[in-house]
C-alpha cells in the first residue's frame, strides 16, 4: 500500500529511498528518442512556450526551492529570463509583469493557500499559466490553463523529499521544452540533458548508498545550535533546501548562503561550533568556492563537504568530504540534494525529535 511504511522506520526514510522510482515515473511517457514530448504538458503548450517572453515561477516552502533551481535552468538552457518569488509576498504586493509572461506555480499538495491566491491574483494579466503538481484532482491543476503531474506517488512526511526532486526533473523537461519552443536549444543538447536525466535514478540510488556514511556524522550535528550551509549558482538553492529540511525535522537553525556572500557577513559567524555544510561539485565554480571554504577553515569553521571526485577537495582535519557520484552539471542539483535530506533526516533521529509530523508545522497549508 502506497501509504503505509513498507518496513521504514518514518515515511520520510520511504520517500527518500523511493526518489529513483519516483523519478522513473515523472520521466515515464514525458520523454522518447532524446526528446521531450512538448504536449505533455497540454495541448496549447508548444504554442505557449514559443510566445512566452519571461516566466515567474511562484511558490510556497521547497517548492520555491524547486523554482529557485529552474531560474538558472531558464536562463542558462532555455535562454529565457525567469524570476522566482514565494507566492505570500508576490501576491500582497504591487507587481509589474513583463509581456507575455508565463506563470509557473509549483506545489506538492495544489491546495497552498498562498501559491492559489498569487495565481488568481495575476492571472488575467498573463500569457497563460501552468502548474507543477503532484496531486491530479487539486485545485491548482483545476485552475491554471496546464498542468504538469509529478508522478512522486503520495508524500505524507511533512518534510518535502520525492516531491521536490520530482518537480526539479519536471521543471527541467519544462526548460527543455521551452528552448526548443523558442529556438534557442539545439536538438542534440536537449538530447544530452535528457539522457543525463534518465542516468538519474541509477545515481540516486549510489547516493542512497552513501546513507551509513552520513548517518555517522549525525551526532556531530545534534548538540550544535546553528549550521550554515554553502553552494553556488543552482546549488545555492539546493543548500537552501538541505538548510530548510535540518529547520524543520531537527529544529537546528540553519541558514543557507551563496558561498560569494560569506565575506558580506556570515563569516563573522563562523567558529568550530558552527558546522558548515557546502555542495561542491565539480563545475566553472568550484575553484571560487573552495576558496570560500578556505576562508571557512581559517575561522577554525568546521566543514562537510559534499563533492565528487573532480572536484578535488582533500580531507584534512576539519574538512569531512563526501565523495559524490560524478554527475553532468545541468542535472546536479536534482542528485545533491540526497544527500542533505539524509543529514537532516538522521540528526532529526538523533535528536529524537517526530520527524515525520515536525512540531508546528502542517503537510499543506490551505489557509493564509
Ligand atoms: C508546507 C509543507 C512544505 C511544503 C510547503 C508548500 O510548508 O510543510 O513541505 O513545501 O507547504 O507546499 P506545496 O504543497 O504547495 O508544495
Amino acid at each position: 500500500h502506497a501509504s503505509s511504511k513498507a518496513g521504514y522506520k518514518h515515511y520520510m526514510l520511504k520517500e527518500i529511498y523511493e526518489q529513483p522510482q519516483a523519478i522513473v515515473r515523472t520521466l515515464a511517457g514525458r520523454v522518447s528518442h532524446g526528446r521531450v514530448a512538448v504536449d505533455a504538458f497540454g495541448p496549447q503548450a508548444a504554442e505557449l512556450l514559443k510566445k512566452a517572453k519571461h516566466i515567474q515561477i511562484l511558490a510556497c516552502g521547497t517548492s520555491y526551492h524547486a523554482g529557485f533551481v529552474a531560474k538558472y535552468w531558464f536562463e542558462a538552457i532555455a535562454g529565457v529570463s525567469c524570476h522566482v518569488e514565494v507566492a505570500s509576498e508576490f501576491r500582497y504586493r504591487t507587481t509589474v509583469l513583463p509581456a507575455d509572461t508565463l506563470l509557473v506555480t509549483i506545489s506538492q499538495s495544489g491546495e497552498t493557500a498562498d501559491t492559489l491566491a498569487a495565481l488568481r491574483e495575476v492571472k488575467s494579466r498573463a500569457l497563460g499559466s501552468l502548474c507543477i503538481c503532484n496531486v491530479p484532482t487539486s485545485t491548482l491543476v483545476r485552475e491554471s490553463d496546464l498542468a504538469f503531474i509529478t508522478h512522486a506517488g503520495p508524500e505524507i512526511g511533512v518534510a518535502s523529499t520525492k516531491a521536490f526532486t520530482t518537480q526539479l526533473v519536471a521543471l527541467m523537461l519544462l526548460v527543455l521544452a521551452a528552448g526548443r519552443q523558442q529556438g534557442t536549444l539545439s536538438a542534440e543538447r536537449e538530447q544530452t540533458i535528457v539522457t543525463q536525466l534518465q542516468g538519474i535514478p541509477a545515481l540516486v540510488e549510489q547516493v542512497l548508498a552513501m546513507d551509513p556514511a552520513i548517518e555517522r556524522i549525525a551526532d556531530e550535528f545534534a548538540e550544535k545550535h546553528h549550521t550554515l550551509f554553502l553552494g553556488r549558482g543552482a546549488q545555492y538553492p539546493v543548500a537552501m533546501e538541505g538548510a530548510l529540511k535540518l529547520k524543520e525535522i531537527s529544529y537546528i537553525h540553519a541558514e543557507a548562503y551563496p558561498a560569494g556572500e560569506l565575506k558580506h557577513g556570515p563569516l563573522a559567524l563562523v567558529d568550530h561550533d558552527m558546522p558548515v555544510v557546502a555542495v561542491a561539485p565539480k563545475n566553472d565554480l568550484i575553484d571560487k568556492l573552495k576558496s570560500n571554504l578556505q576562508e571557512v577553515r581559517a575561522r577554525a569553521g568546521v566543514l562537510y563537504v559534499f563533492a565528487d571526485h573532480n572536484a578535488d577537495v582533500r580531507e584534512e582535519p576539519g574538512i569531512k568530504v563526501f565523495s559524490m557520484p560524478t554527475v553532468a552539471d545541468e542535472v546536479a542539483p536534482i542528485l545533491y540534494t540526497v544527500p542533505l535530506q539524509l543529514l537532516s533526516y538522521h540528526v532529526a533521529i538523533t535528536k529524537g525529535t517526530d520527524v515525520d509530523q515536525p512540531r508546528n508545522l502542517a503537510k499543506s497549508v490551505t489557509v493564509e
